[in-house]
Order: structure tokens, then C-alpha cells, then sequence
């Protein structure tokens, strides 16, 4: 499979456990999203918090904590599971990130959707 509108990256391109930021659309308002891998599975979040609405990292592609076993924000410290993106310690417990459906198929992490309705509705 080539890439496409619907391609983030190949899932080899990510570290395992590891992270990495992306960006859908142009402009001044792009969706801004990041990826999660843990071995085969990937997890892609819109990166807002739900506490104040900050980006979860201050470096680029780093989002977990340093075990790599958990989702960090960096703003106030809310920790989120990484499978599912619900909050588990921090300011905002028991609230979740906005998931990002996406699918590993052939090597390469694609969107589940449009990527115009992604941004329509989250950017
Ligand atoms: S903005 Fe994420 S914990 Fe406050």
C-alpha cells in the first residue's frame, strides 16, 4: 500500500513503546494530534488536554512518562492510560483525551476517517 490522504506514517517509523506528534490540514489551525505505539497497537489522540485545553508536550514527539507505561501532560501532570487516553491521576481524573480513530494496515498507521471530517470536527 502507498501512502495516501489517510497515511500518518509506517509503524516502524515509531519506537515501541514511543510517541510522536502529527498534523492534519495546512493554515494557521491544523489538527494537531500524536500517536502512540505499544508493540502492534497504535493509539492517536487530538493533543488537548481535557483540563485546560494545553498541548500535552513541551518537546516534540514526547508524550508519555519517562517508563513509557503511561500518557503524560506536561502542563499541570495528568497521567492518562495509553490505550483509551482516560485520565488516572492529575486534575482531570476520570475525563479522557478525544480519540483519533486509526488502523495499522500493511505497515503503515491510516486514519479510520476522513481526514477533512477530523479536522472539521477537532481542529
Ligand atoms: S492542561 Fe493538562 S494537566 Fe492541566
Amino acid at each position: 500500500m502507498s501512502a495516501s490522504a489517510r497515511t500518518i506514517c509506517r509503524l516502524d517509523a515509531l519506537e515501541d513503546p514511543g510517541s510522536s506528534a502529527f498534523t492534519l490540514g495546512s493554515g494557521p489551525w491544523p489538527l494537531r494530534g500524536f500517536l502512540v505505539r505499544r508493540g502492534d497497537d497504535v493509539f492517536a489522540y487530538v493533543n488537548r488536554c481535557p483540563h485546560a485545553g494545553h498541548p500535552l508536550n513541551m518537546r516534540p514527539h514526547e508524550f508519555l512518562t519517562p517508563d513509557r507505561a503511561w500518557i503524560l501532560c506536561n502542563s499541570h501532570g495528568a497521567i492518562f492510560e495509553i490505550a483509551g487516553g482516560r485520565c488516572v491521576a492529575g486534575p482531570c481524573v476520570g475525563r479522557a483525551l478525544t480519540a483519533i480513530e486509526v488502523v495499522v494496515r500493511d505497515g503503515w498507521v491510516v486514519l479510520g476517517e476522513d481526514p477533512d471530517a477530523l479536522i472539521a470536527r477537532h481542529a
